[in-house]
């Protein structure tokens, strides 16, 4: 098959869905420090189930708060401007990651339920060691992988001879990705983000997440989706064709002091009942 470049696939690829134009309006104005929480609740209004959503997470994530929250004004003051952007963000990849990826053998679903217990791992591990920006952390992890939904068509298309070089040479997945198509999924996941204009501290994580090594600036958000992700591969959750051990990044792991044995088991405990609930996958876990 003759090569393609990143930039050929991406133009190439009808399919790579354009995000709504809301949701880069929702980006800019929470990331201008003159916007106002009315300015916010303008634009979301125009979605009906956006500002459902935004309004029903303020509401259970204030349960106890002495009335209903029934603007996207007072929801957007009570739960931040970042958290607002990470709920408009995965409520429009949603779809996208939703889909069933043929090329890494992965059925309707599992990518989305793979992605959302990335990021409810890393909010919760953002949260434990105190780092800045944790709804990045949750967004980037949440958009991890998203690469595979494209790559997926290409692998599909080489399926045989990718599983073959994977079983024959016990090669990781990865490795085959780039000797098919000469890039992986990370790469083709960063020119998504690119391509969608969201916002630049997602790229690093999800460009890099195989590869920690070469974090420059996002060097929490990048490691912390490692390690999230590296958990749930562990935990079996949503894996494809490509489940493979997992090798974990020691300096990503002595950041937050975790040690590699017990550090990672301890982790898993204290995750096992958020991951086993069925509501924290409910969108946007707060
Ligand atoms: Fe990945
Ligand atoms: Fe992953």
């Amino acid at each position: 098959m003759t090569r393609l470049s990143l930039e050929q696939v991406i133009d190439r690829v009808q399919d790579v869905p354009a995000l709504p134009q809301i949701v880069n309006r929702v980006i800019e104005l929470t990331e201008d420090p003159n916007s106002t929480a009315r300015d916010i609740e303008s634009v979301i209004i125009k979605d009906q189930s956006l500002t459902a959503r935004v309004l029903r997470l303020a509401n259970s994530a204030y349960y106890g708060y002495p009335r209903r929250i029934s603007t996207i004004t007072e929801a957007t003051i009570l739960l931040g401007f970042q958290t607002v952007k990470s709920i408009t963000i995965s409520a429009a990849v949603k779809k996208v990651l939703f889909k069933k990826l043929p090329g890494y053998g992965m059925p309707e679903g599992a990518l989305w339920k793979h992605s959302q217990t990335c990021a409810i791992i890393a909010r919760y591990l953002g949260k434990k060691f105190s780092v800045k920006n944790i709804d990045e952390i949750y967004t980037a992890a949440l958009l991890h992988d998203i690469g595979k939904v494209i790559m997926s068509y290409y692998m599909e298309e080489n399926y045989d001879q990718v599983i073959k070089m994977v079983q024959q040479n016990n090669m990781p997945f990865i490795e085959a990705e780039q000797q098919i198509l000469g890039f992986d999924h990370c790469q083709l996941g960063a020119k998504m983000c690119e391509k969608w204009n969201l916002p630049y501290a997602l790229m690093e994580p999800i460009a890099y997440h195989h590869d920690p090594q070469r974090g420059v600036e996002n060097i929490d958000s990048l490691y912390i989706t490692h390690i999230s992700d590296a958990i749930t591969m562990t935990l079996g959750i949503g894996l494809g064709v490509d489940g493979m051990a997992y090798e974990l990044y020691t300096p990503a792991l002595e950041r937050f002091g975790i040690s590699e044995e017990e550090g990672i088991e301890k982790i898993i405990l204290e995750i096992s009942d958020m991951i086993s609930d069925e509501q924290s996958y409910d969108g946007y876990h707060l």
